[in-house]
């Protein structure tokens, strides 16, 4: 017997985008590799944490808060840049020879940043990647619903492991978006490495790399927006205490913990660390760490550039084609560099 098939024009199914998960944010989905790394880091004489394990659900929640907050220009300064440049970040990648581009965008959190240029650089397919594997589904969800016809592959990873993508992501045309200055959180020897595989064809496969990178300016409006006056970054770093309790199993307690922002002019990084309030230890399954008062555990680096010092990071990369726009008081850039 045949099954009935529904007439064309009853499909009327919603656009759903693709979803394809390769993280998990729980202990028991973890590598013993990356439970390792978390105490290992922990252990050593000056501890840290990665700032990848900001981002559970809620801490992509806060960041999102951080983006609307007054200190903290970078978002709406980018998004001002892309406002008014899109026309000449389109001819860019019409001159490098890319028509309709797989965006393929790192970091993607709400993926507001690629919303505002999708209809700019009108991709073919849209992959937004990120380690917040639960918040990308729901943005996800929102894009498809803006543009209905637009290819979404939505993809769940850590890509500071490295970015071999899943087979569903088109190999032609590859434009990567790297938004929001966070290449910032690598150190430069990272950033170049990082740099380096994404211009390799053999690696990332790109024609080109649409980047978004924080630039140096005074000390004092550096700090606020690393230290803003409702708390939400202090929120925000206290938070990746749940998250390392979680994927750790340790029992952190957030009440004993404050939150520093410091820019360390002679590496040009803002430092966010958390700092214990009292001689306190930390237990988790196979491990423990003393701290005492006044003990640091360094979280975040957030590197910041100058024009000259990224353009010369990405010829070093092996990126020919530079091209930059700033807002008028030159404190954020996007950058174009062809491969
Ligand atoms: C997402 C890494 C770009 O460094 O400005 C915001 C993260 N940390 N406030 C940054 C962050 C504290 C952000 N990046």
């Amino acid at each position: 017997m045949n099954l009935p098939l529904k007439p064309p024009g009853l499909a009327l199914a919603p656009a759903a985008p693709r979803f394809i998960n390769r993280y998990s944010d729980t202990l028991d989905g973890q590598p013993r590799s990356a439970l390792q790394d978390l105490a290992d880091g922990l252990n050593e004489v000056a501890a840290s944490v990665s700032p990848k394990y900001f981002y559970d659900a809620l801490g992509s929640k806060l960041f999102e808060a951080i983006t609307q907050l007054d200190e903290y220009y970078p978002t709406r300064t980018e998004a001002c840049i892309f406002r008014t440049e899109h026309a000449q970040m389109a001819s860019a990648l019409g001159a490098a020879g890319v028509r309709r581009p797989c965006l393929i965008d790192l970091g993607a959190g709400n993926c507001a940043k690629a919303a505002s240029l999708i209809p700019h650089l009108q991709p073919q397919q849209y992959v937004p990647v990120d380690i917040s594997v639960e918040f990308l589904r729901d943005a996800a969800e929102q894009v498809q619903g803006m543009f209905p016809a637009l290819d979404v592959v939505a993809v769940g990873m850590d890509f500071s492991a490295g970015l071999v993508l899943p087979p569903e992501v088109q190999t032609s045309d590859r434009v990567f978006f790297y938004p929001g200055s966070s290449l910032g959180n690598f150190s430069s020897e990272e950033a170049l490495a990082f740099l380096r595989r994404i211009s390799d064809p053999a690696q990332g496969g790109a024609r080109g790399l649409l980047l978004g990178i924080d630039l140096v300016k005074d000390k004092a409006t550096l700090e606020a927006a690393y230290d803003d006056t409702l708390g939400v970054t202090a929120a925000f770093n206290k938070n990746l205490l749940r998250h390392v309790n979680r994927l750790l199993g340790s029992d952190f307690d957030a009440r004993h913990w404050q939150h520093l922002a410091l820019f360390n002019e002679a590496e040009s990084r803002i430092e966010m660390h958390l700092q214990a309030q009292k001689n306190l230890t930390v237990r988790w399954p196979g491990g423990e760490r003393s701290f005492r008062g006044g003990e640091r555990i360094h979280t975040e680096s957030s590197y910041k550039y100058t024009l000259a010092s990224m353009s010369a990071l990405l010829r070093q990369a092996g990126f020919t084609q530079i091209n930059y726009w700033t807002d008028p008081k030159g404190w954020f850039a996007v950058f174009w560099a062809a491969v």
